[in-house]
């Protein structure tokens, strides 16, 4: 695996790379994805074809990377990682083209962000596998076409509706990937902690998947944490009890909502009488940028059940005036789409 542009890897990246399941049989969950991408890889590996190209579509942290991951390992390709914004002009997407190998699959990570100019030379490159490279300036100008060797483009993105319709139409295969159920994030977690070692117990694991906002990311995240403090309190065995205290201390509520979760909730409840009110107004208020809300905060929100989005606005629903405890603890960190 090769990441292009992004030469940093962050503790919590190594962490994520240690636990990506590689192979099918290793990946919990998206049942109906994972039944339908081992045809796909089935059928190109009888025909010795390149696969389709495909795109992954859902919120943050359901596991687009990690399926780019498997799709690799299961068809023995080379996988190189990039994303839209890394990606800034037109000769930065040429030079990662034809440095491919035949077979190689390319992931473009938040492919939405591409700008127009270098998704232009992506029509091509998808349909054809050739570049279309101006040489000279002016009247003289001429356009090459460059051939490129069989390749698969997985691109992923947390809002498909930004995506253009003709690189959306370029894909043969686009999945949505859902929110996981508690019980496939303790099998996840359970995974997690044998591979890092951590001594934690069944109530513990339930507990964590309970507060994990349905997303392998998160969970192994505050597995993490957990495993901290089990390690300064309770000579490294996590039990409930340390579990309870380590989520509730770093402001994980009963029902995975964290302090920036809260204060949107709030806001759309006491300031704005449960809405209907507009995304961007409820940005100016709570002081949280529209991405984050429309990426993260609220397609969990809406998962659960507590908001509804209509065409005059954001809305609370009965079941959050029910359930919606505003004040958990007195931390939070900020949340954005990079530190969910
Ligand atoms: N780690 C992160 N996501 C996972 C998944 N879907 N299955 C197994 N382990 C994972």
């Amino acid at each position: 695996m090769q990441n292009i542009g992004e030469p940093i890897e962050i503790e919590e990246d190594i962490l994520e790379n240690t636990l990506r399941p590689r192979k099918f049989k290793e990946y919990i969950g998206q049942e109906k994805t994972k039944d339908a991408l081992r045809v796909f890889v089935e059928a190109a590996k009888i025909r010795k074809e390149p696969l389709e190209h495909i795109l992954f579509y859902g919120p943050p942290g359901l596991g687009k990377t990690t399926l780019a991951h498997v799709m690799a390992s299961e068809t023995g390709s080379n996988l190189k990682i990039t994303s839209g914004p890394a990606i800034e002009r037109a000769g930065d997407l040429v030079s990662i083209l034809t440095s491919l190998e035949e077979s190689d699959i390319i992931f473009i990570d938040e492919i939405h962000r591409l700008g127009k100019v270098v998704e232009e030379i992506l029509y091509p490159a998808m349909e054809d596998y050739a570049v279309d490279i101006v040489v000279g300036k002016g009247p003289g100008a001429k356009t090459l076409r460059v051939d490129l060797p069989k390749f698969t483009l997985i691109g992923a993105t947390t809002r498909i509706s930004l995506l253009s319709s003709p690189m959306r139409d370029r894909f043969g295969i686009i999945h949505a990937l859902d929110f996981y159920s508690d019980d496939e994030i303790g099998k996840i977690l359970e995974r997690s902690s044998k591979i890092l070692d951590i001594k934690i117990d069944q109530q513990s694991v339930k507990e964590i998947a309970k507060r994990a906002r349905k997303t392998p990311r998160i969970a192994n995240r505050l597995l993490k944490r957990v495993r901290d403090f089990a390690t300064v309190y309770e000579q490294g065995v996590a039990g409930l009890d340390i579990t309870s205290k380590a989520l509730s201390d770093i402001g994980v509520d009963h029902l995975g909502l964290d302090e920036t979760d809260r204060k949107y909730l709030s806001t759309l409840l006491h300031k704005f009488d449960g809405g209907p009110v507009g995304v961007e107004t409820l940005s100016a208020a709570t002081s949280i940028d529209r991405n984050t809300i429309e990426e993260v905060i609220e397609p969990y929100l809406m998962q659960i059940g507590f908001i509804k989005r209509t065409p005059k606005g954001r809305m609370t629903t009965p079941a959050c005036d029910i359930n919606f405890v505003p004040h958990q603890s007195n931390y939070g960190g900020a949340k954005t789409k990079e530190n969910l």
